[in-house]
């Protein structure tokens, strides 16, 4: 028999609904232990989401367009557009932009396409004064302006002010810049920090800037991982209280005392806490905290390390995790500390990408529906799943 026909995971799909519509329906608590609470009410009955919110196409457009295209994304670090004539590339989906910072010092973000015939200007990241299309040479200034535009004569009904690259809303937090792909909010309507902040983090904001101590750290390495899971299953395992550390990481359990290890729910970001088995584990220092911003940005403080991961879907079963590491600045010179320890960090990120990608296969496979959450420690996963479906199901009707 094929599972995903049957009626006890038809019935999983509704149980999800009715219980994300019953937390949607909760007022706005403050604080995190009764929220905790009533997310662990609500998960004792809850199923998993079906599997094919994992494996179908059109559930990954549907995430693209109500939950990675609407909001604050984070996309970079300030520290890699500090100077001017600064910028970097990336891809969030199908959208291409870039980030810089002009002559003047204001940061922009920018659809990376010309307006010619669509190349892409840059990739990457670096320093530029302008940006030269690699195609026909069309130039763009760092604020967007088409400067130059060759060999245009004869041209009719052609204005080079409407031709300049289409901007897209830039924002900063910390550390973090952060852009809108949001086509409802108009360009020039600026946010100010504190809405920013909100929309971003929502009631979690305080304990991000006390927790996470950036001004000390400096960047010192990028890790690319492409992953043959689904962006949200390396999510979820992030999010698992750490119910999958002693068997997924048996020699990294041991560093840990599990025992002390802790989840605290907000609107938008979700908190795991774990003291370090010993007092003298210079990677991870005396206590871990691992935070996760939905929809898909994880940031890390243990020791003198602050590491995040950026979660980006490919597609429906594949998805890249970029990983950037910053260290106190006191340490930048300690090679062999910096090397030991992004050795350790690699050898359990290995172990992650190993266990994901057996998750879809079995997602993929027709003996797999749908689940059930462990309330004690899979509250942050219930709650991330009723994120996305309030994200999608708000948007849709
Ligand atoms: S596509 Fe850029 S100049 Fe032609
Ligand atoms: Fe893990």
């Amino acid at each position: 028999m094929n599972l995903k026909d049957c009626a006890a995971c038809t019935a999983a799909m509704a149980m999800f609904q009715i219980v994300s519509h019953n937390w949607s329906l909760l007022p706005s608590l403050q604080l995190p232990l009764p929220k905790l609470l009533i997310l662990q009410s609500l998960c004792v009955k809850a199923s998993t989401p079906p599997s094919s919110w994992y494996t179908d196409p059109s559930f990954l457009q549907l995430e693209l367009q109500h939950v990675f295209f609407r909001g604050w994304q984070t996309v970079g670090f300030t520290e890699h557009v500090e100077n001017p004539c600064d910028f970097f590339s990336g891809r969030l989906g199908n959208v291409e932009y870039l980030v810089c910072r002009d002559a003047k010092g204001d940061l922009h973000a920018f659809h990376n396409a010309c307006r010619h015939r669509a190349a892409l200007l840059v990739s990457g990241k670096g320093s530029k004064s302008c940006f030269s299309c690699p195609y026909h040479g069309w130039t763009y200034g760092l604020n967007g302006s088409l400067l130059n535009a060759n060999r245009m004569a004869g041209i009719q009904n052609f204005n080079k002010d409407d031709f300049g690259l289409v901007p897209i809303n830039i924002a900063t937090w910390g550390p973090f810049v952060l852009i809108n792909l949001d086509k409802d909010i108009p360009f020039h309507q600026k946010s100010t920090a504190e809405k920013v902040e909100y929309e971003w983090l929502g009631d979690g904001s305080e304990i991000m800037s006390t927790n996470l101590n950036y001004l000390s750290v400096k960047h010192v390495r990028r890790r690319e991982y492409v992953i043959d899971c689904n962006w949200k299953v390396y999510c979820d395992n992030f999010l698992d209280g750490g119910y999958h550390v002693p068997y997924a990481h048996k020699g990294f359990s041991s560093s840990l005392n599990m025992n002390t290890y802790t989840t605290e729910v907000y609107e938008k970001i979700i908190v795991q806490r774990c003291e370090s088995a010993s007092t003298n584990d210079n990677r991870l220092g005396s206590d871990a905290f691992y935070a996760f911003v939905y929809p898909n940005f994880m940031v890390s403080r243990y020791g003198p390390w602050m590491e995040t991961n950026l979660v980006l879907p490919m597609t429906s079963s594949k998805c890249q995790v970029i990983f950037d590491y910053f260290l106190d600045e006191t340490l930048m010179d300690d090679k062999v500390f910096i090397e030991k320890s992004l050795e350790e960090s690699h050898a359990i990120q290995v172990e992650d990408v190993e266990i994901s990608e057996r998750v879809q296969r079995g997602l993929e496979s027709p003996g797999y529906c749908s689940g059930r959450y462990v309330p004690s420690v899979e509250m942050a996963v219930h709650h991330f799943h009723c994120l996305l479906h309030q994200s999608i199901n708000q948007n849709l009707y």
